[in-house]
């Protein structure tokens, strides 16, 4: 049998009353008995489709090691590893190489690539960003941006490809409150440009992986950058733009931006324009399409699990939508459960990896500097040992006493430790308000020919685009 079976793909299909959708079957022999092919096809896999090259190894074991072509690695599930690890020996670990090479050109000293003393420095002055105070008092500028782009993009067609509407759906609601929609340009052809930028620059280079020298030209790293170079110039002119309005005195308006500009006090610069940019540029990569895939992913999931669906419809319809909107998702426990399962299956960010920097023993295991680490949320969130029905979609387990069992270090879809995604919060509160108001008056079936096939380019996305039949309620 071929080692990789991404040639294979299963069908959907239920269990015990619960709903298993087409994923790829994990490769079946372990990396220490794969021939040279075999390890270069490997590369291949990951560098086409991250996904299908998961080994059953990385599912079942606690502490996978690997070591291809000279690179060792390894893929910890151990909840107790991962946190002595990214938690306890945070300093003795650094970027990956490869990640930077992806990210750095794009997002240059923005937050998610940032490190050592910059690194601080930013996620000291962005903390007060993003208090639960300033995260929530975007909720309703969320809810308002939602309700108003709904009607257009749900309302004149009956099939469309969900995947693109979402990402619309998310981009709006994002740059509304980063700077209140006010430097945007035409909102298809900055969405075309950041989808580029994120798809050439997302696809890891097996050159890269191989750690091939970096004056050797990439021709994907290349081309993705035209579009960077746009986006950037869209942030800075709205940048100039702010900054001239304050010099102005004139009232700002309640938003990112804004805050990124007064940020700082007596003991802390604030930032600069460039640093703005950076990090507007990355709120922009971070903070969209991530809560775009999981909301597309469970409404797939939906409407093949109808029997659910009526139960999370039947919770937003019961929501009082004069609440403030950042109270929503807490009335909406049901729909927040479907929302963290879908999370679990179609991490939409999957990859946290980092180098090791000094020597870390624990639990028998040597981890050495120049390793790589890497927590890969697909294989720990389906992980044999520690889920039970590891494949299927299952909210109930993410309910009340169910949840407590959930070890904090075996769900990870925001990271962990100091590098923990700083827009949690708000991707949770945006996560309800827009579930509160599609299903409230739209309902998705789903039309594709064949089951979505989840692809890995930074995030977990349906190969299709997910193709959906939709409906008013
Ligand atoms: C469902 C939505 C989201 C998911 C699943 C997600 C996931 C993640 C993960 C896994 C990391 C850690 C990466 C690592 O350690 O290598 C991260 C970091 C980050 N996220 Fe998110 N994210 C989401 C939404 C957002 C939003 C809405 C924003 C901003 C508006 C954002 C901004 C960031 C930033 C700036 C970092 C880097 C933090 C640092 O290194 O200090 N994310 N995110």
């Amino acid at each position: 049998m071929a080692r990789h079976n991404y040639k294979i793909r299963p069908a959907p299909k239920w269990e015990d009353g619960n709903f298993i959708p087409a994923t790829p079957i994990p490769v079946q022999k372990p990396p220490t008995q794969w021939s040279l092919i075999e390890g270069l096809e490997s590369i291949q896999t990951l560098a086409r489709n991250a996904v299908e090259a998961t080994t059953l190894y990385s599912m079942t074991h606690m502490c996978a090691f690997a070591k291809s072509f000279g690179i060792r690695m390894w893929v910890p599930a151990d909840p107790e590893i991962i946190r002595h690890l990214f938690v306890k020996n945070a300093a003795s670990l650094k970027m990956q190489p490869i990640r930077q090479m992806l990210l750095r050109p794009v997002l240059q000293d923005g937050l998610i690539t940032a490190e050592g003393e910059t690194w601080k420095r930013a996620r000291h002055l962005l903390a007060p960003v993003f208090t639960p105070r300033n995260t929530d008092g975007f909720a309703d500028t969320m809810a308002q941006s939602a309700r108003e782009a709904l009607p257009e993009l749900f309302g004149n067609e009956t099939d469309i490809l969900l995947s693109n509407k979402m990402l619309n759906l998310a981009y709006t609601v994002l740059s509304d409150t980063l700077f209140s929609g006010e430097i945007e340009e035409d909102t298809a052809s900055v969405l075309s440009d950041i989808a580029q930028l994120l798809n050439l620059l997302g696809r890891p280079n097996p050159m890269d992986m191989l750690r091939f020298p970096r004056w050797i030209p990439r021709v994907n790293r290349i081309r993705g950058l035209r579009a960077v170079k746009r986006v950037r110039k869209m942030i800075s002119d709205g940048t100039d733009k702010r900054m001239a309005a304050k010099a102005r005195g004139e009232t700002l308006p309640d938003d990112f931006l804004t805050l990124l500009i007064n940020a700082g006090d007596e003991n802390q610069a604030p930032l600069t324009r460039d640093e703005i940019e950076d990090q507007m540029l990355t709120f922009i990569g971070a903070g969209h399409e991530t809560t775009s895939r999981a909301m597309t992913w469970m409404l797939y999931l939906l409407s093949q699990d109808t029997v659910r669906r009526a139960k999370v419809e039947a919770e937003v319809d019961a929501l009082n939508t004069s609440l403030p909107a950042e109270d929503w998702a807490d009335h909406m426990p049901y729909a927040m459960a479907c929302f963290e399962e879908t999370m679990r299956l179609y991490p939409p960010a999957p990859m946290i990896s980092r180098e090791v920097t000094d020597d870390i023993s624990f639990k028998g295991y040597d981890f050495k500097p120049g390793d790589a680490v890497m927590i890969n949320l697909w294989s720990l969130h389906r992980h044999r040992q520690l889920w039970e029905q590891p494949d299927a979609f299952v909210p109930e387990r993410f309910l009340a006493e169910a949840r407590g069992k959930i070890d904090r270090f075996q769900y990870l879809p925001f990271g962990l430790g100091h590098r923990v995604c700083i827009g949690q919060r708000f991707a949770l509160k945006e996560a309800g308000i827009l579930i509160a108001l599609i299903m409230r008056d739209y309902r998705f079936d789903y039309s594709g020919e064949t089951a979505p096939w989840p692809k890995m380019r930074i995030t977990v996305q349906a190969e299709n685009f997910m193709p959906m039949k939709v409906s008013r309620r």
